[in-house]
């Protein structure tokens, strides 16, 4: 499928040259005009706007994520829509379950109904599929979780800053034996949370490994390893969880155990989604700007697909967390 660059090249003039000519709005001169217009027949394009006209249906971005019962994918999920409503897309929303093969027929479906855009929040995504994709002229923004060193848009929170912010503040209240409940390790996120409270505390003369318990980034997970924390260590006195999810979870084991939190067990979260502030007590975590990312993330893949530039620059957007203070830590 030929490009407004191809068309550009083939007339001999600017990309912008064409752009103004197909929206109309600004000079180009009458040779330029005859020569872009013989470009468009000889290859045979079709202008993204009067395509889309051709075909009555609106531009269409997909948003994939790897787990909508989790709040946090369904806040980002409410952004991406806000915006794409201002701005005259339909947004689709693809629930991947965190499984590859689910994530590549959702791809494969996509491909089919000609999507114009992809934001993924994905653990799976490649460098293959990212170049398979930009052979395609299917611009990609990534959200939340892959690594750094692949080619494209990438938004994503201060995941080792974050956990380091958390484990300081129970620290500042008072807590001299911490726990870390973590998510999954082949989610990148997980890994930087665990890495940025292990290098805080790995000093520490009570640290020891067995001080962390995996909770899968669910809230039976955040239960579970309360229970196995507890019985490796009984005098633990705060508890970092890598999610709110988990937090929460944790929250419900302390409870039934008895246990008063903050004034034997102080506990945070990491994520900042709204059922922290609902639940009691309420949750004191590590928030991250989630609306401002999924809003980030759906301006970023719509001056994608408007614009006619190659799309692979490896751009990553970082936006700082924040410690919100609630009852779970309130110690004074
Ligand atoms: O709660 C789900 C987690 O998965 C969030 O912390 C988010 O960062 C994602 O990685």
């Amino acid at each position: 499928m030929s490009t407004i660059k191809d068309v550009a090249q083939l007339a001999g003039v600017s990309v912008a040259t064409v752009s103004r000519m197909i929206n109309q709005n600004g000079y180009v001169s009458e040779g330029a005009q005859k020569r872009i217009a013989e470009a468009m027949t000889q290859l045979g394009y079709e202008p993204l706007n009067r395509r889309r006209l051709a075909d009555l249906s609106m531009p269409t971005i997909a948003l994939i994520l790897p787990d909508i019962t989790n709040p946090f994918f369904s806040e980002l999920a409410r952004a991406v829509e806000d915006v794409c409503q201002q701005r005259g897309y339909t947004a689709f929303f693809c629930n991947s379950d965190n499984q590859d093969y689910k994530e590549k027929s959702y791809l494969e479906a996509l491909r089919k109904r000609r999507i114009d855009g992809i934001i993924y929040a994905s653990n799976y995504l490649t460098q293959d599929e990212l170049d398979k994709l930009e052979r395609e002229k299917i611009p990609v923004v990534v959200l939340d979780r892959t690594s750094d060193e692949q080619k494209c848009t990438l938004i994503r929170c201060n995941n080792y800053a974050g956990a380091q912010m958390a484990v300081k503040h129970l620290l500042d209240i008072g807590c001299r034996k911490i726990a870390h409940i973590y998510g999954p390790q082949e989610i990148v996120t997980a890994q930087e949370r665990l890495n940025g409270y292990e290098d805080f505390v790995k000093s520490f003369s009570w640290y020891t490994p067995s001080l962390m318990a995996p909770g899968h980034f669910q809230l039976d997970g955040g239960m579970q390893a309360v229970e196995t924390l507890l019985l490796r260590h009984p005098d633990i006195d705060g508890i970092f969880a890598g999610n709110d999810f988990m937090a929460i979870g944790a929250l419900k084991a302390l409870h039934r155990r008895g246990i008063r939190v903050p004034e034997n067990i102080a506990v945070c979260g990491f994520d900042g989604i709204k059922l922290a502030e609902i639940i009691e007590p309420e949750l004191t975590t590590i928030a991250q700007p989630i609306y401002k990312m999924g809003e980030q993330a759906a301006r970023t893949i719509i001056q994608q697909v408007e614009s006619a530039e190659a799309r692979s620059q490896s751009e990553v957007i970082e936006i700082n967390v924040s410690l919100i203070t609630r009852d779970s830590t309130r110690r004074d």
